[in-house]
């Protein structure tokens, strides 16, 4: 049994042996519900183009040379998040940071995996052919009364709806992650994703041929720097983080997986720039069609689910198949990225806490899967359940309650203290020598770009996310 733990182990360890595999895993992890549902609904609360250009600052400048700091520790560490720090850094307290990141792998994966069984679900209602008759209001109103778990009697009867989901979305994940990393999803992203980029630009040409869509792409791209609130610089922030996996672990963990002869500095901008793309194409599918339907595009979570089968409507008989597509590769798309969540929390209780693989999934799985469901009760039956802090200004967060009180404490607080730590344990604590002996494979690839990585690891990233820190906290004013 012993042998056989360790065995699935070390398929996932050495897991990623082609150049695609590494490519399409940290991609796999990149691309998933922040770019097709998060991305688009922050960036219609946040006012669109203004809130992109700072998205789009925040990627280059501080996410990519965070995303390679943490391939970089991972590979030289060769473990988990607390264990490369702790095997970097010895008897130092720099594994705390390890330490957060594990828990906001649990609060992540808490309310994504609700989410994701909501695409779950969508995929069933594709299937059915469900919204074909329906208006824009009554397609917001169903899915309002499916996460919320309205009966038709207006009673919460239909809690469990959206927690049957959840649970048989985790089960996957929790199943995928029991398999290894290598025989299961990595042979599916690598057809399937490109499959998904390709239904995205199809909705793209759609979205935007539609009556009254420009007035989207003009939300999108004309910038209305008064529509900006203080706090929208940090869900920017929050979001690049929370978009590229980073912050918590994932890319280190990833890092220890990928072979010595990758060249990291690479990776490290292909799956920045293919997340990014991901996501302005997908706010090109969705906001056009926001204008045209007349959808709010303040309406939050809901965006992409009560928008999209609007497009799918709009494209006559061929839109079900469509529709019945985008769900299943957006479900599919999630569990690329829930399994690189989970993951972390596996690899650090494998390695550091000597539990067995199998076991360390199913604890793990269960404890998130419980965080989940109260998630999910809280948009419904248990809105004030948990009397959780006053999030946004605008009120808009009050009806989420725990829900989104862990999304925003993960993504806009500890995953950018996770890249603080990370970017400056790279700029500062690591020795010279051991970064340019990493980036370049021992001295086999030229590493042109150490001047602009050291610059951007060891002042702007680390400096960026102080400032907007203090800005958010009214400590300095722009
Ligand atoms: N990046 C993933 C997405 O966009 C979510 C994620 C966050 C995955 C943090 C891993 C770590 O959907």
């Amino acid at each position: 049994m012993e042998k056989k733990v360790n065995e699935v182990a070390s398929v996932a360890r050495d897991g990623f042996t082609s150049k695609f595999g590494i490519i399409a895993a940290a991609a796999g992890s990149a691309i998933g519900l922040g770019n097709i549902w998060k991305f688009p609904y922050i960036v219609g609360q946040n006012g669109g183009a203004a809130f992109i250009i700072i998205y789009l600052v925040c990627i280059a400048l501080i996410g990519a040379p965070v995303m390679l700091s943490e391939f970089l520790v991972g590979r030289r560490g060769q473990k988990n998040a607390v264990g490369s720090y702790k095997k970097l850094a010895p008897n130092t307290p720099w594994f705390i940071n390890g330490w957060m990141g594990i828990v906001a792998a649990f609060m992540i994966l808490s309310f994504y995996g609700v989410v994701a069984g909501w695409t779950v679900f969508y995929v069933v209602k594709m299937l059915t052919n469900s919204f074909a008759a329906l208006s824009p209001e009554e397609i917001g109103g169903m899915f309002g009364s499916f996460i919320t778990g309205t009966a038709s009697d207006g009673s919460f009867g239909q809690w469990w709806h959206p927690i049957m989901y959840q649970i048989l979305f985790m089960i996957v994940t929790a199943g995928v992650i029991l398999g290894g990393v290598k025989n299961g999803i990595e042979k599916y992203s690598k057809i399937l994703m490109p499959l998904l980029l390709l239904i995205i630009i199809i909705l793209d040409i759609k979205a935007m041929t539609l009556p009254g869509a420009m007035a989207g792409v003009e939300f999108l791209f004309k910038p209305n720097w008064a529509a900006l609130e203080v706090s929208s610089v940090l869900d920017a922030l929050g979001h690049a983080f929370f978009s590229l996996s980073l912050g918590m672990g994932t890319m280190i963990t990833y890092g220890s997986y990928i072979s010595k002869k990758e060249n990291l500095g690479v990776t490290s901008i292909q799956v920045t720039i293919a997340d990014t793309l991901i996501a302005l194409l997908a706010g090109l599918a969705i906001f056009p069609a926001v204008f045209a339907f007349g959808v709010a595009p303040a309406e939050g979570p809901g965006l992409v689910f009560a928008t999209l089968p609007n497009v799918f409507n709009a494209m006559g008989g061929i839109g079900q198949i469509f529709g019945v597509m985008f769900f299943v590769l957006l479900s599919v798309a999630a569990l690329t990225s829930s399994i690189s969540i989970l993951e972390v929390v596996v690899a650090y209780l494998v390695e550091e806490m000597n539990l067995e693989r199998k076991k360390a999934t199913i604890y793990s799985a269960i404890i998130i899967t419980i965080s989940g469901i109260l998630c999910s009760l809280s948009l419904g039956p248990w809105t004030t359940t948990f009397p959780v802090l006053e999030i946004s200004e605008t009120g808009m967060f009050t009806q989420y309650g725990y829900f989104d009180f862990i999304d925003k404490i993960s993504a806009n607080f500890l995953l950018p203290i996770g890249g603080l730590a990370i970017s400056t344990f790279v700029g500062w604590k690591m020795r010279k020598e051991d970064v340019m002996d990493e980036l370049s494979n021992s001295g086999l690839l030229k590493v042109s770009y150490y001047v602009v990585f050291e610059i951007l690891a060891k002042y702007v990233a680390p400096i960026g996310i102080l400032i907007v820190f203090l800005y958010n906290l009214g400590i300095i004013k722009l």
